[in-house]
Order: structure tokens, then sequence, then C-alpha cells
């Protein structure tokens, strides 16, 4: 099918400011599944592992990646978590099954292992606690563990394996997907709303400085969605910080058009969950406001996995191994301008995950680490954005797509950072057919010739750069213009 497109215009003004670029935004995700750890981030052996056991060729693709934060160690698979389990002399560790994966989990990395190497690796931790089989007890310990300074039973364990000074994990979240079915321990709105106050108040006197983040609906498509985070927000909202979010997008029977748009479901999902956080605030006369923690999107092919039915009980095996392509890697640079042209209400999001499971990394046991297509869009904007977000005006044709009805084909999304002078723009044209964008700026004179370069969703896999450069030349009046090619996603940097 081809589209008529008119040309779009796109608005940047930078008196129009969004919110404050949070770089929280850029996070990553490492769970106890599959080969996200084992032969994922620790490979002891490998050439390329490090006297710890992790592996270095590993930490230059996460270190190129720019992410800022990692949540750890679920996902599902924290339901199940005795982390006590995972500190200590490795020997000593039991292999446990978690039945989250149907995996053995040998424990080998544990609390300390994890949070050494974020720290290694300048990320901010996001650590969960169990909140289907354990409680309230764990949760406190596990924060005493990791942030008391000295003098009781869990931070004097801490350093006697070895850690003197507490880690300062500032970020928790109260469990996983709890409203979930195939969660361990699931449980309803009521009864997880009243357990995470509790659980975030023991919490919060072990701590008084942390944040916390309640569990939202595991998707929108939830039969609870709304009314979950309502109940939720209800009971724990004198304790909580934030709310989660968890999005997955495929591909489903072919309908590409319907993929391409999955920013658009992402704009409306935030919007919904912002209206009932602001609901929530307005029927408790509250004026606190409460963040959103995306803390799970991408593009997951999650239909196949489904269809696979309950793995083989495996250590380490190859689970959610997916092969991206260029398409996906469009579709995951239009999630990314969905979550920044959130930045108001966004404040964390996490791509899910790091390492082989559904990631933008991959490796082989013994082997190589490389970057997957949907590696690009991350780097470029953990890259480019920084400064403040700017509120981007577009106006465009629309697409039609058969689960998001009339979608805009262009998406926009700007930053400008007020101590360089650097503008940079992030564009989708999600339709068949070259769209013609012409850029208007307020507050902008340009000091140097501005810059594009586009990955499109016919690149074939495997090709290096994905990204090809892109003319950019004046415009209408003050206008700058360029073509984006059919189903591509664009990143411009211009200098004041
Ligand atoms: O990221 C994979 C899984 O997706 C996580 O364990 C779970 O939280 C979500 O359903």
């Amino acid at each position: 099918m081809t589209d008529t497109i008119r040309p779009a215009r796109v608005w940047l003004d930078a008196r129009r400011e969004r919110g404050a670029l949070d770089r929280r935004l850029f996070g990553s995700f490492v769970e106890h599944l599959g080969r996200c750890v084992y032969t994922g981030i620790y490979e002891p052996g490998h050439p390329a592992a490090d006297k710890h056991g992790f592996r270095r060729d590993v930490e230059e693709l996460v270190d190129e990646l720019g992410v800022t934060l990692v949540r750890y160690p679920g996902g599902n698979f924290v339901s199940g978590y005795r982390w006590e389990d995972g500190i200590g002399p490795r020997e000593q560790r039991p292999r446990r099954l978690d039945l989250a994966w149907r995996s053995v989990e040998t424990n080998q990395v544990g609390t300390d292992d994890f949070l050494a190497w974020a720290e290694r690796n300048r990320m901010a931790p996001m650590m969960a606690v169990n909140l289907g089989t354990r409680g309230i007890q764990a949760a406190a310990d596990l924060v005493e563990y990791c942030n008391l300074p000295a003098g009781t039973h869990w931070s004097d364990l801490r350093r006697q394996h070895g850690r003197e000074t507490p880690y300062d994990v500032r970020l928790w979240c109260l469990g996983n997907e709890m409203d979930g079915r195939w969660q361990v321990g699931a449980k309803t709105a009521t009864d997880y709303g009243r357990l995470a106050a509790e659980a975030g108040k023991a919490m919060k006197l072990v701590d008084p400085t942390l944040e916390l983040v309640a569990c939202g609906s595991s998707n929108h498509t939830m039969p609870t969605f709304g009314y979950w985070e309502s109940e939720v927000l209800e009971h724990a909202w004198e304790v909580v910080d934030h709310i989660s979010m968890h999005a997955y997008y495929e591909e489903v029977d072919g309908d590409r058009r319907s993929f391409l748009a999955s920013g658009a479901d992402m704009d409306s999902f935030i919007d919904g969950v912002a209206a009932t956080i602001d609901a929530v605030a307005a029927r408790k006369h509250s004026s606190k406001r409460i963040g959103i923690a995306f803390d799970e999107w991408n593009v997951w092919y999650q239909t196949r996995f489904n269809e696979e039915g309950l793995p083989r009980i495996t250590e380490a095996g190859r689970l959610l191994e997916d092969d991206y392509n260029a398409l996906d890697a469009v579709v995951v640079g239009d999630l990314l301008i969905s979550l920044l042209n959130h930045a108001d209400r966004v404040r964390i999001a996490c791509q899910a995950q790091l390492v082989n499971v559904i990631a933008p990394i991959r490796t082989e046991p013994g082997g190589a680490a490389w970057r997957q297509p949907t590696f690009h869009p991350l780097a470029a904007v953990t890259a480019a954005a920084r400064g403040v977000v700017l509120d981007t005006e577009v106006d465009c044709s629309t697409v039609a797509t058969a689960r998001y009805g009339e979608v805009p084909t262009v998406t926009a999304a700007a930053t400008l950072d007020p101590e360089t002078g650097r503008w940079s723009v992030f564009l989708t044209n999600r339709s068949a057919a070259p769209t013609v964008v012409h850029l208007e700026q307020r507050g902008l004179s340009l000091a140097r010739v501005p810059s594009a370069r586009t990955l499109t969703a016919d690149a074939p896999s495997g090709s290096d750069p994905l990204f090809t450069a892109t003319d950019v030349s004046p415009g209408p009046g003050d206008a700058l213009s360029l073509v984006l090619p059919a189903e591509s996603w664009t990143v411009l940097d211009l200098f004041n």
C-alpha cells in the first residue's frame, strides 16, 4: 500500500519546555533470566572476563549504549528470590529452582556482585524486592544490607563479605507485575496495595532517603488496568514515589502498520496512567507528584514465546533470545520519542533487557559480543539528548492502522542543552512513503550546518553502520527541510 502524504511541519521553540531531562530515562534491566546474567554480563573463564568474572567486552558495549540506570534482579524472577542465597562465599551459595523461568539458579551472581558491577560501570542500581513469596522483613533486611553503614546484623554481614561502605541504593521496586496470573505470589489490587504500603514503610524506616516504585498493571490489556493503579495508590500513596508501567510491542499477523504505530499506543498508555495518578491526587486533596517508572519497555516477540509453552528446566538456557531487524530498531526509536515527550511524567525508564534476553547486546559463551539493530536508536538518544525536553508541535498526515486507528505519520521529540547550545531532534516516519519535513525553530540561529542520520526499516540485517547520512537544506522561510525515507527514524543535530 502507498500513502499520500503532505509535507509535515515541525515547530521547535526554545521557550516551550516540557521538562528537564531526567537521565534515568535511559535505563536498562538485568534479570536472572536465560543468559542475561550467566554468559551475558558474567562469564568467568571467558577471554574477556575481568578479575570479578564479568565480561569486559560486554561492559564496553554497555558503555557505548550509554545506559544510566539498571534494574535488578527481576522481573518475574524476583517474586521467588531469596536474596540471602546470593551473598557470601560463592562455593557456599545454594543451587535453587527458579519457578518464574523454570531454571536452575546457581546464585554465582548476587547482590554484592551486581551492585559492584553497576558501580564499576557508572550505572545507578534500581533494586527490586520480593513481594511474591516473601514480604516486609526480607525487604527491610535487604535495604539494611545495602544501605546501612555498620553496627547491625545485615550491615555488618556486608562488611564481613568485603564491602565496607554502603552501596547507597536509592531506587527500589516494590515487587514485580503483582497483578499477573503468571506471577508467583500474584495478588489482588487491595492486597498488594496494603503490602506495598507496609513494606515501603519498613524500608523507609531503615533508610528514609529511598525512592519507591509501586507496581502498576503488567500491561494495559490487563482486565484490572486503571482500577489497579487507583486502588494501589489509594493504599500506598504516602509511601511511594513512582508507579510502574510495562509494555512490549511486536508485529502480529504481518500487521506492519500497527507495529510501526506502537509509539501511539505508548503515548495513550502513559496519558491514561498519568490521568489515574491525577485522579487519585485530586481525591486525596494531595499536592504530591507521583512519577511514572516505565521500567520495562521494548520490542518482544512475546506471542512466539507464549506459544512455546513452559520451558524445560535448564541452567542459563537460551530464553527470549529475539533476533532484531532494522524495522524493530525504527519502532524502538519511535518508542524513545514517546518517552521523551512524556519527560514531565515519566522520570525513569528501562529498556528490557540488557544482554541476550530481548536485548540490544548479544553474546556467545566463550565467544563474541555484538550489537543488535535495536542497540542503535538507544545509543543515539543517550549520546545526543541533553538538557531539557522541548514541547514539539507536529502538523502532518495520518496513517490508518488496524489496532490504533488513525495515527500521525511523523513523530518528533527535541532536546536543548542550554550549556552547549546543542539541539537534538528525533523524527520517525511511520508511513510507507518518503515524507518531506519542514522544521521551524524559534530561538535558534545556526552556527554550524546541521547533520542528520537515518535508519530505515528496509536496511539489510547485519548492515553496519545502520545509519546513513540525510541531507538537510534550507526550506520555506526560516525552515530547514529534509526528506524522511519511508519507515525510518532520524537523528538531527543543530547547534546554536
Ligand atoms: O522482561 C521479561 C519479563 O517480562 C519480566 O520478567 C516480566 O516482568 C515481564 O513480564
